[in-house]
């Protein structure tokens, strides 16, 4: 069918059909189709919306619009996780190795920051000598012998969500559930997953703020990656203060090492990292229930096994052999470290999440050019939660800056976006719902 005839189905609501889908997909990819003949059908998809059906063939169309990694030679569960993003989310970082530690395979393709929100593969960045873009035969020969690889998407991996995503982001339809389910599902089935978990995270430091988003990504996503043959379930958690203790690269990166040796544990990362784990641990019959899955989880952690296997993973990837030894002397400093105080007492109430993630991209730890160089070594450590009493020698964090002035604004930043209050909040819970089939 003639592109503009798929365009208009689909502006007069009407379902396409697979072989529509398969077409346009191709066009889209071999430079057939116009940008602006895309730019009109995403405004149709986002308009109209997609049956589960047709979201699916989406899905499946960009993700073979590609390479698409098959690892018929390992003979264990395939798996992975997808946040959908927030401030000091250094999640995977631990959940990668702590599952290979558990006899799974983890070939795990992450982004770097989008927005206010930090991105895993900077985080390795801030690791000297480790290729966040290895060659193919890298990549595959580390999730081989060590079980678990973090990498960028190289290569020719789901090529038409590249073209699509750039157009989306200037033609006003990025937030479709349905275009955000295949973009993210395309890239993730194409690395060849038998089992995925999604962390949605909801809070005023995600990109879902209300519940009831979410929640709906969340069940579009669980339905299609199901229908396309991945085992997904997702887990909707909290996203309304920082995660752990640390925002900033070298700084999580810190935090993920010393998690992994059982020193200065945020119990709220803890938790949400065990979960997500655990999830993946059940769904491919590692283990026959979650409470098994905690356990096998936690001797991983307790026994310094998930640390191993993270030592490996940075070696394999051409990191210091030594890193975990001597992270400190890796990673790199900020020239100005200092504490931030609250200037009242009480309770630590709330927090404007996005805001930090924000006061992050100001320290220069993030971006507002796609081409810019990151500091991996500012941002904010020792980070305050939501309950904590205001005490006189506690500070809400300290700065990680790398000049008096940028200190002086990042505390400006802090004292602006945490409410305190005189009275001991409402705890929230880490984990608010769980999506399965
Ligand atoms: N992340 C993606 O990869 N795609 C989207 O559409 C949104 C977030």
């Amino acid at each position: 069918m003639l592109p503009q005839e798929i365009i208009r189905k689909k502006r007069n609501k009407e379902k396409l059909s697979n072989q529509d889908i398969s077409e346009f997909i191709k066009g889209i990819t071999d430079g057939t189709i116009m940008d602006s003949q895309t730019a009109a059908m995403t405004m149709a998809i986002f308009l109209n919306g997609m049956t589960p059906e047709e979201t699916t063939a989406l899905t499946l169309a960009m993700r073979d619009s590609g390479d698409v990694l098959s690892w018929k030679e390992l003979d264990k569960p395939i798996v992975d996780k997808h946040s959908s993003g927030g401030v000091g989310d250094k999640v995977s970082l631990m959940l990668a190795p702590m599952l290979a530690a558990c006899g799974v395979y983890v070939p795990m393709i992450s982004g770097r920051g989008l927005g206010h929100t930090g991105g895993t593969l900077d985080k390795f960045d801030s690791i000297p000598g480790y290729k966040t873009m290895p060659d193919n035969n890298l990549f595959r020969k580390t999730v081989k012998e060590v079980g678990c690889a973090i990498i960028g998407q190289t290569g020719n991996l789901a090529p038409a969500d590249k073209k699509i995503y750039a157009i989306r982001d200037i033609c006003a339809t990025v937030e479709s559930i349905d275009l955000i389910t295949a973009s993210i599902l395309s890239k993730k089935l194409a690395a060849g997953l038998q089992y995925l978990v999604m962390d949605l995270k909801c809070g005023n430091g995600a990109f879902m703020a209300s519940i009831d988003d979410a929640r709906n990504l969340a069940k579009s996503i669980v339905r299609v990656a199901n229908l396309a043959g991945t085992k997904t379930t997702a887990l909707l958690t909290d996203m309304n203060q920082v995660l752990g203790h640390n925002v900033g690269n070298a700084l999580e990166m810190k935090e993920a090492v010393e998690f992994l040796k059982g020193e200065n544990i945020d119990p709220r990362l803890h938790k949400i990292t065990m979960e997500l784990c655990a999830e993946l641990l059940v769904n491919s019959k590692i283990t026959e229930n979650t409470s098994q899955a905690l356990q096998k989880l936690q001797q991983c952690l307790d026994s310094g096994k998930a640390l191993e296997y993270f030592a490996r993973m940075v070696t394999a990837l051409g990191g210091p052999k030594d890193f975990c030894d001597n992270y400190e002397k890796y990673l790199a400093k900020a020239s100005v470290i200092r504490p931030v105080y609250a200037k009242q007492k009480g309770y630590i109430a709330a927090m404007q999440t996005r805001n930090i993630g924000l006061a992050l991209i100001e320290l220069k730890g993030g971006r507002t050019r796609s081409d810019q160089k990151l500091d991996y070594a500012t941002g904010f450590s020792d980070f305050c939660h939501i309950g904590d009493k205001i005490e006189k020698d506690k500070p809400l964090c300290f700065v990680h800056a790398q000049n008096e002035d940028d200190y002086q604004q990042a505390a400006q930043n802090i004292l602006k976006n945490i409410t305190i209050s005189e009275n001991i909040p409402y705890p929230a819970s880490e984990i608010i719902e769980k999506i399965g089939e």
